[in-house]
């Protein structure tokens, strides 16, 4: 069997013990989770975002422009100034005569949005593929344009850099050439008259990385670099992805002989991200820096990452969080050395304390030289739970953002947001007992090459940027829950039961009043017994109509059924159940009465629906004026995860839109011309109530048509089938095994990476 082969297997493996579904799905729009939007027709691409240090505006670079927002409303964006900023006409022909597509790759693509001090940003756009820079007065939003920007950010409009500014000094990862394969980390702008810093070119420093993210450590002076490489240091595996963190010195000003304005602080660590005998995470995609509560030491700042894997035959993906304690400590341990005769990386024996320290300005020769060729710490960072603490089969994360939060009982919970390459924004807490995605909510429709997210704590605002606009989603909906069941059961930290007030609200009032059971989600211990009885909805209808009651999910998790004091079981001879939860059946003397729909989850029933149907007094005044609780209205339960979801004309309504409603309505004695029957089905969409009737000859086709549009996707019958697949895997591996046994000769050096005993750590050629 190919290695691949195995490798796509264990890939495959890791998908046990994934995160469970999310708890409710609000798709683009819904009504239950309302989100602002921001965007303008003449600008694109707003995928540059920086948010002011007061939370109240949001800077975003553009294509050909730099915005300002007033954010500081919660329930609008508003465009405060905007400037422009494209090249001109001979700048696009000259980048479409080096082959580029001029209305792709030529236009300005801002890549870095930075304060560079108290009154200016500082800018980096892609400038027809030939980076250009300029300076912002925060106040006039008026540019100055500053000049060649090369080596600051990349030429091309899609590849990923990184930028930091601190005390007006600038700190760049990027790739410096027009092909985009010349990685660079360096300082611009250096102050104190100290030269700009960039690194070491004679060694191969960084492989084909990907930056990602950047972060400062003022105590130790230091910048912290994370990217995705090839990891040189494998060199019996082909374009091995992996994880990386790099650290600079941010007053390095390079040596006195050897390493002149280079760094002679550089050094990287890999961060490893694996599930004991998985395969690793080893793409980087992410990486949100979380501040430690006030109070606490800057080493306990946490650095959360999203990985996925390079041997995941699916979506998939990790969350690994890294402390800056472990960061810090990579780099004053040991190192590996480069040798120039083999171009390998060994393990540097003896002591060599000033590796990876900072103010190596006035060191000997022999020291810098073994600073040049010693780069790679030898151990790498192991997250703080050891291995990843939220792994997803299924789900491609791309970005995260992290915040931390007071319950109602004074402990701290983590929430994290992770958006998928599909577009949806999934709300993860970490409770005691793992962790669970407690909302997923749709940002966009469209699969975004750029993207990116910023979140505002202080706020409680994400702001979600991408090629359509700025989105902001609110971290939290808490009205969306109408019942201390449903908001208890949410187990959202940020969402608590107002007794007095009745209604789900945030903890910013009274929290210790608050109803919450986070680690259990004990509905009956926690809320008042029956806070409130649903309404009654009457439907009156013709003798021998079809009737079908329509049933929303409280979530996805629940499971719903039917019941009528009528009838001890609703028996499939007169009732019919779809997988939309619906209930049909034919009015008659038997079937007039009342029908419930109750919910279910975790032990806890609550009535979400009742009807009473009875037969219709007159033959024309069949609408009823159905009083309809709109609380679950917008919830979806019928495939939340697709990615395909349509963005309806109508978004509102089109989740519980009625698949049979193609059926035109005929009545034994009249029939209903097409204007009236959709008005009638507008009154009944109105209502978030969907009843079809149609005629008993209809009824065939009408069940199969349900049967074949309401596909209803279910995780359990999706495990089931994963556990199928573990266990073919397994059979195909234990044959694999006997195989390559066999082979031993021609045995690949694979093994290290799956073996339990190699620990996280990929093995090296010495
Ligand atoms: C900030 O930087 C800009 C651009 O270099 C400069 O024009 C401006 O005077 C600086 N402002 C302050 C307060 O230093
Ligand atoms: C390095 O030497 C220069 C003079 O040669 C001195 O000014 C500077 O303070 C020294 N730096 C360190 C870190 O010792
Ligand atoms: C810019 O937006 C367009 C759609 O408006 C999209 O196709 C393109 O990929 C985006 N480019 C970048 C660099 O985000």
């Amino acid at each position: 069997m190919a290695p691949s082969v195995v490798l796509l297997l264990l890939g495959l493996l890791s998908s046990v013990g994934s995160l469970p579904p999310p708890r409710t799905s609000f798709l683009l729009n819904s009504a239950g989770r309302p989100l602002v939007h921001f965007s303008l027709p003449d600008v694109h691409n707003t995928t540059t975002l920086l948010l002011s240090d007061d939370g109240s505006t949001l800077y975003v670079g553009a294509r050909d422009a730099v915005l300002s927002l007033d954010v500081s409303q919660s329930d609008a964006i508003v465009l405060k100034r905007k400037v422009s900023w494209s090249p001109s006409e001979t700048e696009i022909q000259d980048c479409q005569v080096k082959g580029k597509n001029p209305t792709v790759d030529c236009p300005n693509f801002v890549h870095v949005l930075q304060p560079i001090n108290s009154t200016h940003l500082y800018a980096c756009g892609s400038y027809a593929y030939s980076p250009h820079d300029a300076y912002i007065d925060t106040e006039s939003f008026s540019m100055v344009q500053h000049g060649s920007a090369k080596g600051r950010c990349p030429f091309s409009p899609f590849q990923r850099n990184t930028a930091i500014s601190i005390d007006g000094e600038l700190f760049t990862a990027t790739t410096t050439d027009f092909r985009g394969v010349k990685p660079q980390i360096s300082r611009h702008f250096s102050k104190h008259k100290r030269p700009d810093v960039s690194q070491d070119l004679s060694v191969s420093l960084l492989e084909e990385p990907t930056f990602v993210s950047s972060s400062s450590d003022p105590a130790e002076r230091k910048l912290y670099f994370f990217f995705s490489e090839v990891g040189k240091e494998f060199s019996f595996v082909d374009e091995l992805q992996i994880a990386r963190v790099a650290q600079v010195c941010k007053d390095d000003v390079g040596g006195q002989r050897i390493l002149q304005k280079k760094w002679t602080s550089f050094a990287k660590a890999t961060l490893l991200c694996q599930s004991p005998k998985q395969l690793p995470f080893n793409v980087l995609q992410d990486v949100f820096i979380l501040q430690p509560p006030e109070g606490s030491d800057a080493s306990e700042t946490l650095f959360y990452g999203v990985f996925t894997s390079q041997w995941s035959s699916g979506p998939e993906s990790a969350v690994c969080v890294f402390k800056l304690q472990d960061i810090r400590k990579a780099f004053t341990e040991s190192y590996r050395t480069f040798d120039m005769q083999t171009h390998q990386l060994s393990l540097l024996l003896g002591k060599h304390s000033y590796l990876g320290k900072c103010g190596l300005d006035n060191a000997s020769d022999s020291e810098l030289t073994e600073v040049k060729r010693s780069f790679l710490t030898s151990s790498g960072v192991k997250p703080v739970t050891d291995g990843p603490f939220v792994v997803s089969s299924g789900q491609q994360y791309s970005r995260v953002a992290a915040m931390r939060t007071e319950a109602a009982n004074g402990k701290q919970y983590t929430v994290l947001f992770l958006l998928t390459e599909s577009g949806f924004l999934h709300k993860v807490v970490l409770f005691d007992q793992g962790a669970r995605v407690i909302e997923e909510i749709q940002v966009f429709t469209q699969p975004q090459l750029v993207k990116n997210i910023v979140l505002s704590s202080t706020k409680g605002v994400l702001y979600v940027g991408t090629s359509e606009g700025v989105t902001a989603v609110p971290v939290a909906s808490c009205s969306s829950y109408r019942t201390c069941g449903q908001c208890v059961l949410a187990r959202d930290p940020l969402c608590g039961w107002s007794p007095t007030r009745r209604v789900c609200t945030g903890l910013d009032s009274s929290p210790d009043t608050m109803v919450q059971d986070l680690e259990n989600g004990n509905v009956e211990e926690a809320c008042p017994p029956e806070t409130r009885t649903r309404l009654n909805t009457e439907v009156s209808v013709h003798l021998n109509e079809a009737v079908k009651l329509q049933c929303l999910k409280p979530s996805n998790l629940a499971t719903l059924t039917w019941t009528s004091p009528k009838y001890k079981n609703l028996s499939e001879k007169l009732f019919f159940q779809s997988c939309d939860s619906s209930l049909s059946f034919f009015a008659t003397a038997a079937t007039f009465g009342t029908y419930r729909c109750e919910a279910e989850e975790d032990g806890y029933k609550e009535v979400v629906m009742s009807y009473t149907v009875q037969q219709v007094a007159s033959p024309r005044s069949m609408s009823p004026k159905p009083n309809v609780d709109e609380s679950y209205k917008d919830i979806a339960t019928e495939e939340p995860l697709t990615p395909m979801i349509q963005p309806a004309e109508d978004p509102g309504d089109h989740l519980i839109e009625d698949k049979g409603d193609k059926f035109t309505t005929s009545f034994k004695d009249e029939t209903i011309s097409k204007n009236e029957d959709s008005e009638l089905k507008d009154n009944f969409q109105d209502n978030g109530l969907n009843l079809t009737v149609t005629s008993r000859k209809e009824t065939q086709s009408w069940k199969e048509r349900v049967d074949v549009t309401c596909k209803e996707k279910s995780y359990y019958s999706e495990l089931v089938v994963v556990s199928l697949l573990l266990a073919i895997c397994i059979c195909i591996l234990a044959l694999g095994g006997v195989y390559l046994s066999r082979q031993s000769k021609t045995q690949v050096k694979i093994n290290p990476l799956v073996s339990p005993d190699a620990g996280p750590e990929l093995k090296v050629v010495d």
